[in-house]
């Protein structure tokens, strides 16, 4: 099946043409386009949803009409449109369901509803590219299940037991801030712009020492017996130190020791968490998704960690980790959830499953 997805929960407009090959099925895709408001987002230190609803009723159109011409097909040869039905921002939500739902009554297509969260997991599908980094050298097949999954991204901190692909049980999770959340946060009371995740790795890669004992900072529930975490409290710890003095912002060296801190905490968090996972419920694959993904620590040290525990361990190209309709054509390919494109409604709360 070839179908069109349409993904915009947040500051990003996006379109893709996939289609699915082979069982289990591995995804194929033909075109992904995207456009992005978040340049004018990061002057705000956030994401202002007017604004971004606005930029997207003025995107989607051409982004739609790029994937389509990207993927050297017509509108006859898509077989159906899928798009993001949530969670997310209810202006951006409505912006791509109300043209998925136009488009699909116009030009007689079926169409499918997706779950952002549950779609950024499907991104483990994607056939990567080749010469990507280390993807392509991992494996060269799909996800078996069981599978463990740890979802990290804004606004989610799940992990996650996927026994077949519709049958999902929440096991763990954060109990406060979502790690991209936390490295928001944290990027904000450090100077950084918005988004404040790939500002913190980058500036962590220039430190190089250890720093004492007295200067670490806490890594949340880490010996706790149990799949929960926290990340509020981390950041509160790194606001004190530099309230108290500890760390000047205006110094880089700081900068870049204190950034190395945090990203080192959030990601021993995560893999200890995961593993935990893994020792309990004893799955075939790992599989790690959402934007945090994209964090090279984190790739690199639950990558080390799962191959060590002798699991097979898939994360998604770097350009699949952060929002993107790719991985919203995965899901639609994977795990078609037909609806009414007469009644289909955004809904910004919706939970993974
Ligand atoms: O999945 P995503 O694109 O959007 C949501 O669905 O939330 O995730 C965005 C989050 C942001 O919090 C961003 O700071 C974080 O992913 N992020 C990163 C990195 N790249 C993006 N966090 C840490 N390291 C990165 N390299
Ligand atoms: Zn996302």
């Amino acid at each position: 099946m070839v179908v069109l997805a349409i993904e915009s929960t947040c500051d990003e407009t996006g379109a893709a043409v996939a289609c699915g090959f082979g069982e289990p099925k591995a995804v194929e895709i033909l075109s992904d386009v995207k456009a992005s408001s978040a340049e004018i987002h990061a002057k705000y230190g956030g994401v202002i949803p007017e604004i971004a609803a606005r930029e997207q009723i003025a995107a989607i159109i051409p982004v739609i009409q790029m994937a389509i011409e990207n993927a050297k097909l017509t509108i006859d040869n898509l077989e159906a449109i899928a798009v993001t039905q949530g969670p997310g921002l209810i202006g951006s939500l409505l912006i791509g369901v109300e043209t998925a739902k136009a488009l699909a009554f116009a030009w007689k297509k079926p169409l499918i509803a997706v779950n952002h969260v549950a779609a950024h997991v499907f991104a483990n599908w994607i056939r990567p590219s080749t010469g990507s980094d280390t993807v392509a050298q991992l494996h060269s097949g799909t996800p078996e299940l069981p599978a463990v999954a740890l979802i990290v991204s804004g606004g989610h901190t799940d992990l996650m037991l996927l026994s077949s692909l519709t049958g999902w049980k929440w096991i763990g999770g954060t109990r406060d801030d979502a790690a991209g959340e936390a490295f928001d946060k944290a990027a904000r009371a450090m100077g950084f712009p918005y988004p404040g995740g790939p500002m913190i790795a980058k500036a962590a890669n220039g430190a190089k020492l250890e720093l004492p004992a007295e200067m670490k900072l806490p890594r949340p529930m880490i010996y706790e017996d149990n799949l929960e975490m926290s990340f509020s409290g981390l950041k509160t710890a790194m606001v004190q130190q530099i309230a108290n003095g500890r760390w000047h912002m205006d110094n880089d060296e700081d900068k870049s020791m204190l950034a190395h801190e945090f990203n080192q905490a959030i990601v021993e968090v995560l893999v200890k968490k995961t593993m935990m996972a893994v020792e309990r419920y004893r799955p075939k694959c790992v599989l790690l998704a959402g934007g945090v993904a994209a964090n090279a620590l984190l790739r690199e040290g639950l990558m080390k960690a799962v191959i060590e525990a002798g699991k097979v361990f898939f994360m998604p190209d770097l350009k699949y980790c952060t929002d993107n309709a790719a991985m919203i054509a995965a899901c639609a390919l994977l795990r078609p959830d037909y609806v009414d494109p007469l009644k289909l409604q955004p809904n910004p709360g919706l939970e993974i499953s």
